[in-house]
């Protein structure tokens, strides 16, 4: 049985304050029983997040790391860092990662080397962009993405994984995927890892991202193959959060 898990990505978004107010309103009974819930926060807040979320159910997340476990890179933030300021997940391969930082499949399996060899859960992000989804190509790109990482890794590394399948013409756009679109890819998904093995596609989190809001989360959540969320805009207000964690109970 795989627990629905929700995560909020605030992007480059967010304050001290409103990790404060996470911290106050996401108590253990605002959750639905067997729900977990995490947000990934940017760099400056994790260590406040840590502080603020350490008392109730709300797990740490970072949105990306770097490569190197340490040195001259100017800028950088390496997975033991993260660890040390108590980030448990660590976002890779985001859609935006690859398209604004020029992150392609060799940097997305580096990242996530990093964050396993640094004890973080990688959350490797997949998608394909509506050109690709119009060109019939959606399957073969996110399969390419997702066999990039999983080809390269041992059985022990794939099983700690977390997966995200997030359409990129439905990130920020108000324009979700349907439940069938999203449970589709995902049963694509799944089906590939069982020929890894079975106990890995029966134990791997699916989550889906894009435009998963109060109003859409519970018919997303309700299909077979999607374990959860993988939240922008809808993570930066408790409320909207708190409705989604709700509809994955
Ligand atoms: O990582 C989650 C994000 O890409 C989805 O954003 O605003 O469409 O929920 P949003």
């Amino acid at each position: 049985m795989r627990t629905p898990l929700i995560a909020g990505n605030w992007k480059m978004n967010g304050s001290r304050e409103l990790i404060e107010h996470f911290g106050r309103q996401v108590t253990s009974d605002a959750l639905p029983g067997g729900v977990s819930a995490a947000l990934m926060v940017p760099f400056p807040y994790l260590e406040a997040a840590n502080k603020a979320f350490k008392a109730g159910p709300l797990v740490v997340g970072a949105q990306t790391l770097s490569d190197q476990p340490s040195g001259a890179f100017t800028g950088e933030v390496s997975g033991n860092m993260l660890a040390e300021l108590g980030a448990q997940y660590v976002l890779v391969g985001h859609s935006e990662r690859r398209a604004l930082f020029h992150e392609d499949d060799t940097a997305v399996l580096a990242r996530v080397r990093a964050a396993l060899a640094a004890g973080l859960v990688p959350m490797l992000c997949l998608g394909e962009t509506l050109e690709e989804r119009e060109a019939e190509r959606t399957e073969a790109v996110v399969l390419g993405q997702l066999e990039a990482v999983l080809d390269a890794l041992e059985a022990d590394q794939r099983q700690r994984l977390v997966i995200a399948y997030e359409p990129v013409w439905a990130i920020g756009t108000g324009r979700t995927a349907s439940p069938e679109q999203a449970q589709a890819v995902h049963e694509v998904i799944r089906a590939r890892l069982a020929r890894y093995s079975a106990p890995l596609a029966e134990g791997m989190q699916l989550l889906y991202g894009g435009s998963m809001k109060a109003s859409n989360a519970a018919e997303l959540l309700a299909q077979p193959d999607i374990d959860g969320g993988l939240v922008g805009g809808a993570s930066l207000k408790v409320d909207d959060f708190l409705a989604i964690c709700q509809s994955a109970g």
